[in-house]
């Protein structure tokens, strides 16, 4: 298989398909024992160009590693305690939330945040951009047990163009002959320096859903900055937002399209302690999830014969 998928759609000396790949840019001495380098039997997309790095794993279309060459540590945070494992999530990376967002609405056996993020995905198609950006498109296996939760004629493609910057299109394309709604998220874990100090703008004036304590619906004032257990979904916006790291003395912009949520989550010490993979002791003080997302107000009808994407683009700016 990996042979075969290198022959059609690798790429010398930028992309290449690997078996249980330990991810570029991560130093090894953090790399878990038997961790993201034990036998899964899971491919990752190892892209390396002129401009930076990024692995993406085919199960879930997991980016799993993003670091331009300007950056001495990755943008993309990937949990010291991340395992490759069959039909299970990769903690950190950026997990692909569809064709719902936390909860499902009326089947609680369905999985959190839907099902993508844990089936295999195939590429379908690759290559170099104009600039020397590398780009990689995967698409969706349908299976029976998808199509139990999700009866739907569809097609779902993620295409990742890696090089300075990072840009991912999610589209959901409706082949059947009724509309459907999704929800969905590209649920990024930002590498900060540490939660204590970075800030968040752009969402000033917003109103969100506070899940901490209830679900409650408020309105954002100024920045966001952070000492306690955050869970926001930010609703009705468009607008793009700014992480200021002065630790790691850089800026990351997040920029997005087709997408009118921005959720922002970071699951302080007793949640980190119980989800317990997320590098302990405190590996949650180096992460920050700012996903750019269509969930609860924003919710999409993709109707019979059109397609709907939302695009993501990440670009770091060193201060
Ligand atoms: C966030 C949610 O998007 O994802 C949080 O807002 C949730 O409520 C978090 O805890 C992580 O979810 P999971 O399913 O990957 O553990």
């Amino acid at each position: 298989m990996i042979s075969a998928l290198n022959m059609q759609f690798g790429i010398k000396g930028q992309l290449e398909f690997v078996e249980d790949a330990p991810v570029k840019g991560t130093p090894p001495d953090t790399r878990p024992a038997g961790g993201l380098g034990a036998a899964s039997g899971l491919v990752v997309a190892e892209i390396n160009n002129a401009q930076g790095c990024a692995s993406l794993c085919l199960q879930g279309a997991h980016l799993m590693n993003w670091q331009p060459k300007s950056q001495a540590v990755p943008v993309v945070w990937l949990s010291r305690d991340a395992r490759l494992a069959a039909g299970k999530s990769i903690r950190g990376g950026a997990p692909v939330c569809w064709p719902w967002f936390g909860a499902h609405a009326t089947e609680s056996g369905f999985p959190g945040h839907g099902f993508a993020r844990t089936v295999p995905w195939r590429v379908i198609e690759s290559g170099t951009e104009p600039d020397g950006a590398t780009r990689l498109t995967l698409r969706l296996e349908t299976s029976d047990k998808t199509r139990v939760q999700w009866p739907h004629d569809c097609n779902l493609d993620l295409t990742v163009i890696a090089g300075n910057t990072l840009r991912m299109e999610l589209a959901t394309e409706n082949t059947g002959a009724t509309d459907f709604v999704i929800g969905e998220a590209l649920h990024t874990y930002f590498q900060i320096g540490d939660i204590g100090q970075v800030r968040v703008t752009g969402l000033d004036g917003c109103a969100y859903w506070d899940k901490v304590g209830g679900s409650n619906l408020r309105r954002q004032e100024g920045g966001i900055s952070f000492s306690g257990e955050t869970d926001r979904v930010y609703i009705n916006t468009g607008a793009a937002c700014v992480i200021h790291d002065d630790e790691l003395n850089r800026r990351i912009h997040i920029a997005k399209s087709g997408s009118l949520s921005t959720v922002v989550w970071t699951p302080w010490d007793e949640k980190a302690a119980k989800m317990g993979d997320l590098g302990q002791p405190d590996g949650w003080r180096e992460m920050l999830c700012v996903e750019s997302a269509n969930a609860i107000d924003n919710l999409v009808k993709v109707v019979a014969g059109t397609r709907h994407t939302m695009i993501v683009e990440y670009r770091v700016e060193s201060i």
